[in-house]
């Protein structure tokens, strides 16, 4: 359907909260992938805000993307455990084999690279999430088969 039905359905359904920008976003987020562009406008004018405080607060969160996302997502854990046992290195090899920074996706839309923060596999770190499924102690040769499995 198209965004602006959409999201005006879901700005219906928040109009009773208090501050409700964050949820209305993550309502968007959740329905469409990502936020799309097109949406800031609806919500701006239901919300009288301007168009570029809605866009702040998109930019400034990192859980909204503006893009939706790759075919695969890799997350890589980035909290402590993971990098004491080389997860900084796994992490600067995956973003230049990938040719990507962090948040961002492969220009042929194959991969998106999330950092996360502590998957709850300490024990076998460094961790990552492959497309929602665990992967432990992700050394530079699990890195490379995880990479060609979601480029392939
Ligand atoms: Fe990476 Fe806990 S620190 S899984």
């Amino acid at each position: 359907a198209d965004v602006c039905a959409r999201v005006g359905d879901i700005l219906d359904a928040h109009g009773g909260m208090e501050g409700p920008l964050l949820p209305i976003l993550h309502a968007v987020q959740d329905a469409f992938g990502h936020v799309p562009m097109a949406a800031l406008p609806v919500i701006a004018d239901r919300l009288n805000l301007s168009r570029a405080e809605v866009h702040g607060v998109v930019s400034f969160y990192h859980d909204f993307r503006s893009q939706p996302h790759g075919r695969h997502v890799l997350k890589l854990c980035r909290a402590e455990a993971c990098q004491s046992m080389g997860g900084d290195q796994v992490a600067d090899r995956a973003r230049a084999l990938l040719g990507i920074d962090w948040h961002q996706t492969t220009p042929d839309g194959a991969v998106t690279l999330e950092p996360v923060f502590c998957l709850g596999l300490c024990a076998c770190a460094p961790a990552a999430l492959v497309d929602g499924r665990v992967v432990g102690r992700v050394d530079q040769a699990r890195l490379d088969s995880l990479l060609d499995e979601v480029r392939a």
